[in-house]
């Protein structure tokens, strides 16, 4: 039985960009900035959220998330509209964290400033690599430099949380480019790193024409080179690709970790919302397509709910979102955000811990070094 709900968040989505990056299979469309769908777009969101309210119960939002696609192609005025309308429809409370994507070709000093200004307090840069061979191969629309400027004059702007999304695992790319990579990004203090492995996206151009990637053993070596680097710079390594300085984690995506529940709004944006009076956890998304969600947003077709999660998604879904977290998780979390009595799972988890997967200690459940590197098979355990 669950006692209360968890910790609540609201992600945002724009679906465009300037440009498709060729390995990006995220929601999103090529779109210039234009003043008259921006704003056909925010109404559009508001009114999806106005009919999730009868859900919440207003509740308060811990987070907001706005993503994409590149939502910094937004005007600023377009995003603080949006936002003062949050601020009145919702319960936020002083001190949430409201994190911004951007793209740095789509930033100046002045937007930079008017985004902090709107009470933007987090923002989170794509750059992807410094170099500038691989950003011609994965088709980036800014250079090296832009990138540069961008992120430092994000922080000497008064960010105080700034993160820097880089890949690894590029076309071409040697075990001294990845690391060179890193070092360029520590170099700018930002507070927080997200360091992904290039995945290859059956749905896009490099999914359909693969470049030459580093082998195997390649990508082992730059990834303990590169963890052990960060975590010399005092970056804490705590999900698969994010790492920290100290008090920095993404609130956002901790709360998507550890089950929390969250309000998506835009187009082919995800929701999920625990009940505890019906003892349930349903799951949701939104029109997908920027033109039908925008035909549907004033109306309840806008959103395709999913019938409730039976007690085994639920159970692989925790440990999906969970052992991605160095730190795992405690007992009573599970317990709380499950409804599930963690002594149901007595079987895997011997079976995970005697693998040298997991690490039992008293009600503190984390994964090892191994179990994170065997992520796949360990959570099999839980199917
Ligand atoms: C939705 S994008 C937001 C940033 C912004 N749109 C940009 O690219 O400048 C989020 C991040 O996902 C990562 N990403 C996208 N496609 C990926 C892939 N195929 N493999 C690994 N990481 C990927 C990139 O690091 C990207 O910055
Ligand atoms: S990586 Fe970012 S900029 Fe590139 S297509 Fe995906 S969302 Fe757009």
């Amino acid at each position: 039985m669950f006692q209360q709900p968890p910790p609540l968040s609201l992600y945002i989505h724009i679906p465009w960009c300037l440009k498709k990056c060729p390995y990006c299979d995220f929601n999103s469309y090529v779109r210039m900035a234009d003043s008259r769908l921006e704003s056909a777009y925010q109404q559009a969101l508001l009114a999806d959220l106005v009919q999730e309210l009868p859900h919440i119960q207003n509740r308060p939002i811990e987070t907001v998330f706005i993503g994409g696609g590149t939502p910094s192609l937004f005007s600023s005025h377009c995003l603080g509209t949006l936002l003062e309308k949050l601020y009145i429809i919702l319960t936020i409370p002083a001190g949430a964290e409201i994190t911004l994507e951007a793209n740095p070709e789509t930033l100046n000093r002045q937007r930079l400033r008017e985004f902090l200004d709107l009470g933007i307090n987090r923002l989170s840069l794509g750059i992807q690599s410094f170099d500038e061979s691989s950003l011609k191969k994965l088709g980036r629309i800014h250079s090296r430099d832009t990138a540069l400027t961008m992120a430092q004059t994000a922080l000497a702007t008064g960010f105080t949380h700034v993160n820097l999304d880089l890949m690894f695992g590029l076309p071409d790319q040697t075990v001294s480019m990845a690391l060179q990579d890193l070092a360029i990004a520590v170099a700018l203090h930002p507070q927080h790193l997200s360091w992904y492995q290039l995945t290859l996206e059956p749905q896009t151009v490099f999914g359909k024409h693969p470049p030459t990637l580093p082998d195997e053993e390649t990508l082992w070596t730059l990834q303990t080179e590169g963890q052990a680097y960060l975590a010399s710079q005092g970056y804490e390594h705590y999900e698969i690709s994010a790492y920290a300085q100290p008090q920095a984690h993404c609130r956002h995506n901790l709360n998507y970790w550890q089950f929390g529940d969250y309000l998506g709004i835009g187009a082919g944006a995800h929701g999920k919302l625990t009940q505890p009076t019906h003892s349930q956890i349903t799951r949701s998304y939104k029109q997908s397509h920027p033109e039908r969600y925008l035909h549907t947003a004033h109306s309840a077709d806008v959103k395709i709910t999913e019938p409730p999660l039976s007690e085994s998604q639920i159970i692989l879904e925790f440990m999906i979102n969970a052992l991605r977290l160095t730190q795992g998780f405690y007992r009573s979390q599970f317990e709380q955000r499950t409804g599930i009595d963690l002594n149901q799972l007595t079987l895997p988890l011997t079976q995970a811990i005697a693998h040298n997967w997991l690490i039992k200690d008293h009600d503190h459940i984390y994964p090892t070094p191994l179990g994170l590197r065997y992520l796949n098979n360990l959570l099999e355990l839980f199917v």
